[in-house]
């Protein structure tokens, strides 16, 4: 089977890929030109565990290929994905869908046979219906239909997350386009991942619905954490205890600096947008993005308390400036205002990320010192930041750190540390919602 995919981002690459390695003939469509030279010199041009050479070996067994020639690519495909940015819109909180509705328009001039056109990006409700309303003022009368996709991949397990779903969202109208996407997703059938078929609404709802609750999931353990810090309970402990109920599950219970990366700060956005254009307003997710910013904002000010309420003309080592480990990822990312606050109140940042830095330097301040590693980002610290939970950092020795560094503050956001022996190498150690925090 042939399929098509625009966009080689991290959804596009991926999903395009692992179509390969499923069986199909896969071209990815990439507008960017520095993005498609990179995949034609063999480069990924993201970071991404296990990419690099699922790529390279579909390439060479021939199933994968990339172009900017969005004719050829859809020459025989029978499914064309549009996988392109959806970022919020300037202003208003609105998903952006300028680059939906060009992939959409371009995708109906170069369409040669029937084809199902199906929506892989995330997308507000309608858009499918808007997708098929432009393919039909372009070419009104030609065969094809429309399908909602939604991915559910996470950055930094993407490849395991789409080869063993926990389910496949189909959302379509036209039994032809359900027939397609069946025989393109057959081999998840083998290992028996559930396939949800749904209409086209739903199915885009769906998608902003998961996130929504992730991101609610995320936001509710934070907030238990500041309380945690207020009465003097562990909320390590709590994620453990109410994690561990089968109805609520133990995953998204981490406090930390509040949620950040590509999909969960947009799509909330774009979610209370939505409930609130249909008159049903999403007051939970208005609630998650509220206190989520507040948050992220908030953190900086913590770090400042814990360097004993200025960091002026301090040295402040910082681990971790991605929005998660295993990805280089930095779209609004935790570390973007707290490093720009410190900054601005006069720190001297000294950073280290083992996959985000180029990403890191267009988005943080000029004067940032990027280091080739963390010891070398606490040489000399007064304090040290811990905002993304690379594992390499999490087997540092105190004692390593504490000759690296001239001070002994600690600021550990991921609560990565084992808060003993951090005080007994003489570490003022602060983390989040554990007992002995600063209030
Ligand atoms: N990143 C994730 O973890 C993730 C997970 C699930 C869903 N999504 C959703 O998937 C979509 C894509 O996200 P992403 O992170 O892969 O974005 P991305 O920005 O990494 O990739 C989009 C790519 O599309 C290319 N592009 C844009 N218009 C094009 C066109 N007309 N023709 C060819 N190429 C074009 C861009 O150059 C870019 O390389 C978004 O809607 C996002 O919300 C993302």
């Amino acid at each position: 089977m042939r399929i098509a995919m625009i966009g080689g981002g991290y959804v596009g690459l991926v999903s395009g890929a692992c179509f390969a390695e499923f069986g199909s003939d896969v071209t990815v469509v990439e507008a960017d030109p520095a993005r498609l030279a990179a995949l034609h010199a063999g480069r990924i041009p993201i970071y991404e565990p296990g990419l690099e050479q699922l790529v390279a070996a579909n390439a060479q067994a021939d199933r994968l290929a990339f172009t900017d020639d969005l004719q050829a690519a859809l020459e025989g495909a029978e499914a064309v994905f549009i996988a392109v940015g959806t970022p919020t819109r300037r202003g208003d909180g609105h998903a952006d869908l300028t680059y939906v509705h060009a992939a959409a328009e371009q995708v109906a001039r170069a369409l040669s046979g029937y084809a199902v056109i199906v929506t892989k990006s995330t997308v507000p409700v309608g858009t499918g219906r808007r997708i098929a309303e432009i393919v039909r003022h372009v070419r009104p009368g030609f065969d094809f239909d429309v399908a909602s996709n939604p991915e559910f991949l996470r950055e930094g397990s993407a490849i395991a997350d789409f080869m063993h779903p926990d389910r496949v969202v189909i959302g379509t109208e036209s039994e032809r386009a359900r027939e397609v996407l069946r025989r393109l997703y057959r081999p998840l059938y083998l290992i028996e991942a559930p396939i949800v078929f749904t209409g086209i609404e739903t199915a885009e709802l769906t998608k902003y619905a998961a996130n929504a609750f992730l991101a609610m999931k995320v936001t509710f353990i934070n907030e238990i954490a500041d309380l945690c810090e207020k009465v003097g309970a562990d909320v390590h402990d709590i994620a453990r205890g109410i994690g561990l109920d089968g109805r609520i599950g133990r995953k998204f219970l981490h406090a930390g600096p509040g949620f950040g990366g590509s999909c969960f700060p947009k799509d909330t956005l774009a979610l209370m947008r939505i409930a609130q254009d249909f008159g049903a307003p999403a007051r939970l997710v208005e609630a998650v993005v509220a206190v989520n910013d507040s948050r992220k904002a908030g953190m900086a000010t913590r770090v400042i308390a814990a360097c004993g309420g200025s960091v002026r003309g301090k040295t402040i080592a910082v681990l971790g400036l991605t929005f998660k480990p295993e990805t280089d990822d930095m779209r609004d990312a935790p570390s973007v205002p707290i490093v720009a606050r410190l900054v601005e109140d006069g720190a001297t940042v000294r950073a280290f990320d083992p996959e985000g830095m180029d990403q890191a330097v267009k988005l943080l301040p000029p004067d940032v010192a990027y280091c080739q590693n963390a010891l070398e980002a606490a040489a000399g610290a007064d304090a040290l930041v811990l905002i993304t939970e690379w594992n390499e950092f999490r087997a540092l020795a105190p004692e390593r750190l504490a000759s690296a560094m001239r001070g002994r503050v600690i600021v550990d956001l991921r609560n990565v540390y084992d808060p003993g022996p951090m005080r007994a190498a003489g570490f003022n150690y602060h983390c989040i919602g554990r007992p002995l925090t600063i209030s």
